[in-house]
């Protein structure tokens, strides 16, 4: 009886009242398997795993017949329950930040007298991250020629390809029978006439048999995945070769090396705690990794891109077309950008960066997965 837990103190560490504990052992959602002597609901460790993953569930919106369901489905066990429990969680997050970005819109609009449109507010509640950022994407964001030969390089001679969150088609080989996938409406809607058919899917679950592909790619999209292992393997069973362009998040070194990261917005570490590290997202295709350095002048503009021309962060069209400056939310944008703005104006950004002038290639972590 030691190692179990009073109602009292189960409800005091989890911040619900015991007579909802008790509603959920008389609904038969939560039974303590255990009485103390005095005859209180005692929970043992099963117990506790067991609520924990009904509270997590009930905060996230769902009803307890829905719970009832989730938690006794004989199909999943705790690790796929905490998988999904983790996907729903930071589709929230990316909710409520794409979320914060539409208000922030809207009072800067407000501001200065215009009204927003029943269309944009209802879009600010339905928000999705890419379908409140993805507008801004087409504005810096296309495919470098020199990293897309590498990721053409690594295609092979696969003649067909599943281009897998495809975006806008940045990528997408011309000379090869290329279908995309990508979820977002934004996005898709932003195809030009004549890319790729576009189905509307995503990683995790891609609507395609075994084998159905010479080969997969996935650029700059798997840090978006809710679930990147599950998207990873996914790719692997529909194609015979994989090719993931992405980052490496365990190896702090580049981080710390990346003035814009380490001087000026901390906050991205933050980003990367759940991530994958780089031997558990290559191991899930069974693949390798290889360097990308990325060029001083590189013609797409993600998060690492402008590296050598640090004006170009204190552009908010720069800014708005990556989502990191969405993710770290708008006061941590605000205190970077105006840090880099003045230490760009006083020449210390230029004093603290010499070594970086003489570069033409950096490498800041982004890697090509092959397999
Ligand atoms: C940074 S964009 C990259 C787009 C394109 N691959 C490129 O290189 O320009 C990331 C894309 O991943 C998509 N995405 C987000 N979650 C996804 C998922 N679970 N499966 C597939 N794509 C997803 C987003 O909608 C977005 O279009």
């Amino acid at each position: 009886m030691e190692d179990h837990l009073t109602v009292g103190r189960v409800a005091e560490l989890a911040g619900v009242s015991v007579r909802t504990l008790h509603h959920y052992d008389e609904i038969g959602l939560v039974h303590p398997s255990a009485r103390t002597a005095a005859g209180y609901r005692a929970y043992s460790a099963a117990d506790v795993e067991r609520l924990r993953e009904v509270l997590a569930f009930r905060r996230l919106g769902f009803g307890l017949r829905e719970i009832a369901d989730l938690v006794d489905d004989p199909a999943t066990d705790a690790v796929a329950r905490l998988r999904r429990l983790r996907g729903l969680l930071l589709e929230q997050r990316d909710r409520a930040a794409a979320m914060v970005t539409g208000i922030d819109r809207e009072l800067e609009a407000r501001a200065m007298g215009i009204e927003a449109t029943s269309e944009d507010q209802l879009r600010m509640v339905g928000a999705q991250l890419y379908e409140t950022i993805g507008s801004a994407y087409p504005a810096t964001r296309r495919t470098d020629p020199r990293i897309a030969a590498s990721i053409w390089a690594a295609l092979g001679d696969a003649r067909t390809v599943l281009n897998v969150g495809a975006g806008t088609g940045s990528y997408e080989p011309a000379d090869r029978e290329v279908t995309a996938v990508e979820p977002s409406a934004v996005m898709r809607a932003q195809r030009p006439a004549g890319a790729a058919p576009c189905l509307d899917a995503s990683a995790e679950s891609l609507p395609f048999e075994d084998g159905a592909f010479d080969a997969a790619m996935a650029v700059s999209t798997v840090h978006h995945w809710h679930d990147p292992i599950a998207g990873l393997r996914e790719m692997r069973r529909v194609a015979k070769r994989v090719v993931v362009f992405t980052y490496d998040a365990s190896s702090t070194g580049w981080r710390d090396r990346f003035w814009l990261t380490r001087d000026y917005l901390p906050e991205f570490a933050g980003l990367l705690t759940d991530w994958p590290s780089l031997a558990d997202l290559t191991r899930a295709i069974d693949g390798r990794a290889e360097p990308v350095l990325i060029p001083w002048d590189c013609a797409d503009g993600f998060f690492e891109a402008y590296w050598r021309r640090p004006e170009a962060y204190l552009e908010e069209h720069v800014r708005r077309a990556v989502s990191v400056w969405t993710r770290v939310g708008a006061e941590a944008e605000r205190r970077a950008v105006d840090g880099l703005r003045e230490d760009l104006a006083s020449g210390r950004w230029a004093e603290r960066n010499r070594d970086v002038a003489a570069l033409d290639t950096a490498d800041l972590g982004l890697r090509l997965l092959v397999a």
